[in-house]
């Protein structure tokens, strides 16, 4: 491993099938940092038990993200890929920074308050604690750079402040890591509400599209996309669902709106939507052979959460001792 390379830390949740929107905003773009970086990609099962998972489901996805991960161009021999509850300081660590963080700045926490305000009086208590596994996750691994959409920016900077404070009230201890956020950090919208963000936990079943969806449905979604009456093919926030479809390309191609709109002078919807449709499905279709055939060879994916797993621990077990050391335990 080279000592130079700044480290990159980043995770999603096995909790539900993941969308195009997870794919093109956040996995596309970790394979372009793998040369430049030393990653860490790790599929987050602790995280995912905030909310009540069924056993066999998420044995399932958890396998099915790593799969992806790999297929989608993530090589496990450059990368840590591995699974959050293999290494148990993540755990540990949760607790200790547990203890070095306040009520007051969880309860702040956007994602929180509204993920609470519909579980009534029934609210996890590791929904709560979340962002501070969060924090140990990021900090364990000595993160310069952690790449988050929106939506988690908030819990970054709550890893940065707990980060902060440790250092502060016993000795530097922890990295202060820093958001990355990509160039062309493309932000896929819902198909029928495009000015609400693509989201796996949308009521409505068009207004997103799985990785693992086949080209029959792809098809089928795309063409029943919400537009607008205006017409022409144009990429402006007047027309949020035509500049969300022209996004998908951008995304997909690596392309410029601009670019893109070229080719739909004179053009109406119908040839942008059976467009944007094959282009999705030329990304996914191998993409998808991919992920099913490395599901298919379970020594080949153990050997290689198992070898994650090992450098994971590690890295992650150095920090952890150092921490335990700092708040004054007894070392073994
Ligand atoms: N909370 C993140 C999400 O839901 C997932 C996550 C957990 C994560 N730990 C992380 C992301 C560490 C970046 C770094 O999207």
């Amino acid at each position: 491993m080279d000592d130079k390379k700044k480290v990159i830390f980043s995770g999603i949740q096995p909790s539900g099938e993941l969308t195009i929107g997870n794919y093109l905003g956040a996995i596309k773009n970790w394979v372009k940092l793998q040369d430049q970086y030393d990653c860490f990609f790790c599929v987050v099962d602790l995280h995912a038990i905030t909310v009540r998972q069924v056993p066999a489901d998420l044995r399932r996805r958890t396998l099915e993200l790593l799969a992806i991960y790999i297929a989608a161009g993530i090589d496990p021999d450059k990368n840590t890929l591995f699974i959050q509850s293999h290494v148990p300081a993540h755990s540990e660590a949760a607790w200790l920074l547990n203890c070095n963080s306040y009520m007051g700045e969880l309860g702040r926490m956007t994602q929180y308050k509204d993920k609470s305000q519909k579980m009534g009086d029934s609210i996890i208590a590791g929904l709560f604690n979340y962002p501070v596994l969060m924090a140990a996750d990021i900090l364990l691994y000595n993160t310069d750079l952690v790449p988050v959409g929106k939506d988690q920016t908030q819990h970054l900077e709550l890893a940065r402040d707990i980060a902060q404070r440790f250092n502060n009230t016993y000795s530097p201890t922890f990295v202060i890591p820093e958001g990355y956020i990509p160039e062309e950090g493309a932000k896929i919208m819902s198909l029928q509400e495009p000015t609400k963000k693509m989201s796996k936990s949308d009521d409505n079943q068009n207004s997103f599209i799985l990785l693992l969806d086949p080209p029959e449905v792809i098809r089928k979604k795309v063409s029943r996309a919400v537009t607008d009456g205006i017409g022409v093919v144009n990429y402006t926030d007047e027309q949020p669902g035509v500049k969300n479809l022209i996004n998908i390309i951008c995304a997909i191609k690596g392309l410029k709106p601009e670019e893109v709109l070229e080719n739909y002078k004179g053009k109406g919807y119908a040839e942008l939507k059976s467009d944007v449709a094959e282009t999705l499905i030329s990304e996914l279709a191998p993409l998808q052979e991919k992920v099913k055939s490395i599901l298919s060879d379970k020594t080949y994916l153990e050997d290689i959460y198992r070898k994650g797993a090992d450098k994971a621990n590690y890295i992650a077990n150095k920090t952890l001792r150092k921490m335990q050391k700092k708040i004054g335990f007894i070392p073994r």
